[in-house]
This record gives structure tokens, C-alpha cells and sequence, in this order.
């Protein structure tokens, strides 16, 4: 699995590798070195019912720990990665079919196991070359929604019309979603977007992906996307869902962290764990943006300020790099901060109600499994459609919006308007009953020993590259 080394994309990565394992192969993953003082916090436990773990191999990105901005880092990567990978490739495995002989079990022996198919990520691109020019088959795992997928395909290959400057305020009209209005867009295909490095790279990814990819799986399920799914499946390059990659059936379990296959970049605050056994079921509000947003002074302190309000208790992330220093961190009573929770044992916890997002598609479908209604403050990227999604078409949450509309800042009032309604507005009983029958879903698309609809796909694949 060849994975961007972002944390956004390695978790869905690692689950997905856990699943393959499970089914019996062997699963590693490269990536590039992380930044300078960052380090790679594995679980600490992540050995599986096959006996084996996921290795880690790493290569260069040409940049030796320079730290430079998103395009050069891209350029750089699509430089420089197919020649390291390869490198990597030919030091660790064998690709050619008839030394599959050759093939050993133990770790120590890896040079001699036959690599029997690359898993890209979209971030990527080139990896799906690398695995034509080696002779075997490539997968891509699409790390969003499917909705996104069909949102990114349509416009990169120009088929429907899109938003441009003349015509900023254009409604998009796709088979199988709600119209969606400039604010519900991903903000790359936005005519302001201003980092050119995505498009050229979604522009190579759907290039690379019609000529060498085999697979496309998505971290989704059919229950939740059904129509998307379906409509897309007509005319573009099918997708083939595969999660909720998070493990419902460990969440809750108090073994998920190890058992569901995160890894972290940041070292995991435990401290809130038992803060939040001391609080009633349902009664408490966690807020977390994922690891790359980063909130304004002006939203933190609106947010603060809704909180305190609402009076709700709360566990708040607060990674250390936002504006301004957040009072509550002092304590108070009513809530706890934290710099990286273990996100999943959060939302399993009977004690949370309600989940304040930048709607990130893994936090998402986390809270999803976990069966949490969702406010969603999308910052940039997917999020924004996202949070259309939650609202509108999976109904397990509100998007908050300024003066009807939607705004990067909002106010107190509307923070606060928008947890109420989740929490216990007039619309409350709906979205927890959503949220409650989505998770239930959830587990059965994916259920050991069942026949939900990733689980078997998950199973077609596998037995596809086994029998390459
Ligand atoms: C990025 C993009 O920003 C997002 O829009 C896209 O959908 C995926 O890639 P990120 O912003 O990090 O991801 O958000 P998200 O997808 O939600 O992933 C964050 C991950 O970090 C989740 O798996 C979450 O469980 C984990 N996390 C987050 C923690 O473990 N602890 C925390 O305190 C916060």
C-alpha cells in the first residue's frame, strides 16, 4: 500500500491493510519519510488474528527534511517517488509471478515474497505507473466519499458543467446527489482555488487511474450512498465500496485504538477518558477539526463561547498550532482539552451526544459507525460537501451557517443554535434515530462472518490479486 503521509490518509490505509490481513495476506506500507520531529505512533498492539503486522517501509521524497511549501512537496514526491518506490520495491519483494514459489512465511524473509498488487492512494498519482511498469495489478483506495469521487470525476474529465468565474453562483446537477450550490462544493473545483497543486494532481490521478487501475475502492458503504453509488457505477470508472474501514463492531469495546488500526501522528492524550466516565450519557460535546484544519482566534472564540453558553460539558482538540490561546484549557469544570484524543474511544463513549467537526471524511464516517450525531463546520477540501451530506442526505446532523447562509466564521448563536438542535432541538429525535439506524448499517456492511455488502467485496478483491 503506498500511502501519503498525512493522517487523513494513512488510517483509512492501515484499516483497510487489517481487513487483507484478515483475509490472509501480507500487507506493507511505504510511505515517505514524516517532517522533521514528527514521529509515526503505532499501536501498540497491532498484531492480528493471522499473527502478523503491518510493516512500514519508507522512501524519499528528494526533499532530505527540507521543509517547503504544499507544490514544491508535490513536485517534488511526483519526481522523485517513482524512482525511490521502485528502488524500495525491488530491495523488499519479487514481482514476477513464477518466483511466487520462492515465497516464505516469516518476516525476515520478506525480499522473498511475491508482491501481488500496489494499493495507491489518490495523493499518489504515479504509483499506479510504478505498478504497470513492474507488471502487476494497482488498486486505489479512494479515501472520501463516493459523492466526492463522482464530484472531482465529473469535473476533471469536463463532464457536467461546473462554476466558473463568469458564472460563480452555477447550482451542479449530479446523477444520484442534492443540487449542490457553490458553499456544498469540494473548494478545489471552486474557480477561487487557489492551490494548483490538487487540481494537476486529480488531473494525474484520474489519467493514471482509467489507464492502469484495476480497482477502485472507497471508504464508504452502500447503505449510506447508495444512489451515488449506483448512478456513478453507469458511466464512470466503477467504485467499489469497501467500509466503514473503522471497525464498528470494536467501537466501544475499550480495545479499539489497537484493534481498529489507527495510527497517529501526534502522541494520543488519554486524560479524557475517564474525565468523560464522570458524565452523563449523552451529555457531553466533543469538538474536533481532524489534523490539518486549524482554527481562527475569531472561531475558537466563538465556539468557546457557544460551549460555555450551552453550558454542555465538553472534550475539546486542540492540536497546539491554533490562533490564540483557548481560556478553557484552564480547566473550569465544564470541559477538558486535549492536543490528540483517541478519537474513536471518544465517540464510542456512551457519555458523548453530539460531535463539532470540520467534517473530514474519516472523523465522519467514524462518528457514523459510532452512531454520533454530527455539527458540521467545514473549513476547506471535501468538507464542505461533506457536511451537505450529513445534513441532507444521511440526516445524522446540521452544518452551521451565518444569516442562512454559509460563512468560514460564525457566530456564537449560531454555534450554539446548531449544537442545541442536536442535541435536544425539535429535530433531535430524528437525527439520533438516523444516526442510531446508519450505525446498525454500518456494522452489517462490513459484520465478521457476514455477508454484508464490503465485507464480500473486500473478499472479491482479495481473491482477484491471489489468483492473478
Ligand atoms: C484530511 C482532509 O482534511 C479531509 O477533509 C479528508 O476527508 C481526509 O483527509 P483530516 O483533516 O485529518 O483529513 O480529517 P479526518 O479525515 O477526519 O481524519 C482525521 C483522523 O485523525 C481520524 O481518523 C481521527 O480519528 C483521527 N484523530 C483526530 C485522532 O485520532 N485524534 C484526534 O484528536 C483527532
Amino acid at each position: 500500500m503506498v500511502a501519503f503521509s498525512a493522517q487523513g490518509h494513512l488510517n483509512p490505509m492501515l484499516r483497510l491493510g487489517k481487513r487483507l490481513i484478515s483475509h490472509g495476506l501480507h500487507v506493507t506500507i511505504a510511505t515517505t519519510h514524516l517532517q522533521p520531529g514528527r514521529r509515526l505512533f503505532k499501536p501498540s498492539s497491532s498484531s492480528s488474528a493471522t499473527g502478523h503486522d503491518i510493516d512500514f517501509l519508507f522512501y524519499s521524497d528528494g526533499l532530505d527534511g527540507r521543509k517547503v511549501d504544499i507544490d514544491t512537496f508535490m513536485d517534488s514526491l511526483s519526481q522523485h517517488g517513482p524512482t525511490n518506490l521502485t528502488k524500495l520495491i525491488h530491495q523488499n519483494y519479487h514481482t514476477a509471478p513464477s518466483d511466487a514459489n520462492n515465497s516464505t512465511g516469516t518476516r525476515k524473509t520478506r525480499r522473498r515474497r511475491r508482491l501481488c498488487c500496489i494499493v495507491s492512494n489518490p495523493f499518489v498519482p504515479w504509483a499506479a505507473n510504478v505498478a504497470h511498469d513492474l507488471g502487476i495489478p494497482c488498486a486505489m483506495l479512494w479515501i472520501q466519499p463516493v459523492a466526492l469521487y463522482a464530484v472531482y470525476y465529473r469535473y476533471y474529465r469536463n463532464l457536467n458543467p461546473f462554476p466558473t468565474l463568469t458564472d460563480p453562483d452555477l447550482t451542479v446537477n449530479l446523477p444520484g446527489l442534492p443540487p449542490l450550490r457553490t458553499e456544498d462544493l469540494p473548494s478545489f473545483v471552486l474557480p477561487t482555488n487557489t492551490f494548483g497543486a490538487f487540481s494537476k494532481l486529480f488531473s494525474e490521478m484520474f489519467g493514471a487511474m482509467e489507464k492502469h487501475a484495476s480497482w477502485v475502492l472507497a471508504n464508504s458503504f452502500h447503505a449510506l450512498e447508495a444512489d451515488v453509488i449506483i448512478n456513478s457505477s453507469k458511466d464512470l470508472f466503477p467504485v467499489v465500496p469497501v467500509g466503514p474501514l473503522v471497525d464498528p463492531s470494536l467501537l466501544g469495546k475499550g480495545e479499539e485504538e489497537e484493534a481498529d488500526g489507527a495510527v497517529n501522528l501526534w502522541e494520543v492524550d488519554h486524560s479524557c477518558m475517564e474525565w468523560l466516565d464522570e458524565q452523563a450519557a449523552g451529555s457531553v460535546v466533543y469538538v474536533s477539526f481532524g489534523s490539518l484544519a486549524t482554527l481562527s482566534a475569531d472561531q475558537s472564540a466563538s465556539l468557546e463561547r457557544a460551549l460555555k453558553e450551552g453550558r454542555w460539558p465538553f472534550v475539546w482538540v486542540v492540536k497546539g498550532t491554533e490562533a490564540g490561546e483557548l481560556s478553557t484549557s484552564s480547566g473550569g469544570g465544564q470541559g477538558i482539552v486535549v492536543a490528540w484524543a483517541p478519537q474513536t474511544k471518544v465517540l464510542a463513549h456512551r457519555a458523548v451526544g453530539c460531535f463539532v467537526t470540520h467534517g473530514g471524511w474519516n472523523s465522519t464516517l467514524e462518528a457514523v459507525a459510532a452512531g454520533v450525531p454530527m455539527v458540521v463546520y467545514p473549513q476547506w477540501s471535501d468538507q464542505p460537501t461533506n457536511a451537505k451530506l450529513v445534513e441532507d442526505v444521511f440526516g445524522v446532523g446540521v452544518r452551521v451557517r451565518e444569516n442562512g447562509d454559509v460563512k468560514m466564521v460564525v457566530g456564537s448563536e449560531e454555534m450554539g443554535r446548531a449544537i442545541r438542535e442536536v442535541m435536544d432541538g425539535p429535530k433531535s429525535e430524528q437525527i439520533k434515530g438516523n444516526a442510531r439506524r446508519l450505525k446498525i448499517a454500518a456494522g452489517e456492511a462490513v459484520a465478521a462472518g457476514g455477508e454484508g455488502t464490503s465485507k464480500v467485496s473486500v473478499r472479491k478483491f482479495v481473491d482477484e490479486i491471489v489468483g492473478r
